[in-house]
């Protein structure tokens, strides 16, 4: 049993490591995220690896950079059969990889990264709350015309209830109830995430690091099926 919604966040040191862990989990998962650990790494030809394989592809590279070198990124990206890929969310950055995409990849934009307080927010130099700014930049991400954001599970109804039906929403930060939560302070359990109106999750270290972790996967695919 699988559910195409969960994301596994492959956060390994090695493209090594990550291939053995996507031979253990098998068919129970059939979608990846690939990040920054493993970018440099070889991450994107591991990208095209996976998606030869069917698997799903979430490159999570977080683009920022001039509009034409986000473009062209975006559509080096595209090449590789990726489904998603994430910008950091200001305006001219979404716009930018809109053009880029294609008729496959989907771009989430990184409104604002969840490591961030309100203090560091203001020592940036915004002078909007978290909140105010992820709603903000949701508007935006739609007026850019890319196709969804990342988000806390715990912002996800909010933003549901301003974006289109087939907008995506993925949320990292899930966690089974009674697990530990490690450095994620903004927590929700799968079942929550998706009531919240999540249409995608992202889990890591509770599959990757459990010691069985097709158990973790499976029970994880459990807990969305309630809904
Ligand atoms: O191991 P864990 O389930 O906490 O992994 C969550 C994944 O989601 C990691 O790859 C992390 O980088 C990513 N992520 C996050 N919070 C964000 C954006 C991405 O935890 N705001």
């Amino acid at each position: 049993m699988s559910d195409p919604r969960l994301y596994v966040a492959l956060d390994l040191p090695s493209i090594e490591q990550a291939r053995e862990m996507v031979r253990r989990l098998g068919d129970s998962v059939v979608s990846y995220k690939v990040g920054l650990q493993l970018l440099p790494l070889g991450g994107a030809e591991f990208g095209r690896e996976l998606a030869a394989m069917g698997k799903n592809v979430f490159l999570d590279f977080k683009l920022h950079d001039i509009d034409a070198t986000v473009e062209k990124a975006t559509r080096s990206i595209a090449g590789v059969g990726a489904d998603l890929l994430t910008v950091h969310a200001r305006p001219d950055v979404m716009r930018a990889a809109a053009r880029g995409k294609g008729d496959k990849l989907k771009v989430l934009g990184v409104t604002v990264l969840t490591s961030l307080d309100e203090q560091a927010l203001i020592d940036i130099g915004y002078h909007h709350t978290a909140e105010e700014l992820v709603l903000h930049r949701v508007r935006q991400a739609i007026e850019a015309g890319i196709d969804g954001v990342v988000s806390s599970p715990l912002e996800a109804a909010k933003i549901r209830a301003m974006v289109p039906k087939d907008f995506l929403v993925v949320t990292p930060g899930v966690r089974m109830a009674g697990h530990d939560a490690g450095d994620q302070k903004r927590i929700a359990t799968p079942y929550d995430a998706f009531k919240s109106g999540a249409s995608h999750i992202v889990v890591g270290r509770p599959v990757t690091q459990a010691n069985d972790p097709r158990a973790s996967a499976d029970k994880i695919v459990a807990d969305m099926a309630r809904l």
